[in-house]
């Protein structure tokens, strides 16, 4: 067999069953749950589990469907909290379209969450800063996205028959949940940037002509995952909300080289902002239902 053989067929879905045998072993192993929030953790934002009191997890590898991560810093973890009276589940790491996985993997988590009835979404990850105000450790809100990936995530027959075939992306980010991660910033003394995220495929770092061009077309900060899965859930009708790290400046602004581990480092130091406006999010997001 040749080794073009082996390329991953994007369009084929994986049957929505997956999705209720996933939810079958995780109630055989924690009983019926009903979580409120969904949280998926990026590069760096996998530690903030820590600041939960108590949790349960299972192991990706363990659950039908959800497929284990490969990349470093992602633990592969799926996490049960209560806080504050309510119930979150934590996805600790997550695919990426340049790991050559199927959508199927990179929706999974949405779709799972949408399932189990959760009807607001985290999302973070790690990003680079291309807006001349920002700073290595800076948290910016996403209030819009640019995808560059050059594909999208709702191809295909039936992602879910609640998907519309034509969703509409006028507010992907919930300006509400946007606020409330505003106002935790002012009140907490955390700085909170808010800006337009831009996503490619990756795995490689951006040229420094790419990141001026993207500049010149309005992105505040660049990365590789998130708007996949913002997609998703904003066309499941799910409230959507998104946290980057800035973990370095983009190529070219930065004056070093790119590496995953400076991204891992830079994230590691500004934690105790992420945990601290994580644990305030949780506790706003009923109130301001
Ligand atoms: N570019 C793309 N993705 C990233 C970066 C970057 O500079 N930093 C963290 N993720």
């Amino acid at each position: 067999m040749g080794k073009l053989s082996l390329m991953v067929d994007k369009t084929i879905q994986m049957p929505p069953s997956i999705v209720k045998e996933s939810i079958d072993f995780i109630t055989s192993m924690w009983g019926q749950i009903t979580p409120s929030v969904s949280i998926i953790c990026g590069s760096g934002w996998g530690e903030i589990v820590q600041a939960f009191p108590s949790t349960r997890s299972l192991n990706y590898s363990d659950i039908p469907g959800i497929g284990d991560t490969t990349v470093e810093g992602h633990a592969g973890k799926l996490i049960l909290t209560d806080f504050d009276g309510i119930q979150v589940l934590i996805f600790q790491g997550r695919r990426h379209l340049y790991e050559g996985v199927s959508w199927d993997l990179i929706r999974f988590p949405i779709l799972l969450s949408y399932e189990l009835n959760s009807k607001t979404v985290l999302l973070t990850n790690a990003a680079g800063g291309i807006s001349s105000d920002f700073k290595v450790g800076d948290i910016m809100v996403l209030n819009d996205h640019i995808n560059f990936m050059n594909e999208n995530p709702l191809i295909g027959s039936v992602v879910h028959p609640d998907i519309p075939r034509f969703p509409d992306q006028t507010k992907i980010y919930d300006p509400k949940l946007i606020n409330n991660i505003l106002k935790i910033g002012s009140d907490q003394e955390i700085t909170i940037r808010k800006g337009i995220y831009l996503a490619l495929s990756g795995p490689a770092f951006e040229t420094p002509a790419e990141i001026q061009a993207f500049a010149k077309l309005g992105a505040d900060a660049v990365g590789m995952s998130t708007v996949p899965e913002a997609m998703v859930a904003n066309a499941l009708g799910m409230r959507v909300v998104a946290l980057s790290c800035i973990s370095n400046l983009a190529a070219g602004i930065s004056k070093h080289s790119l590496s995953h581990k400076d991204v891992e480092e830079a994230s590691k130091k500004a934690l105790p902002h992420m945990k601290a406006l994580v644990l305030s999010f949780i506790t706003s997001v009923e109130k301001n239902h």
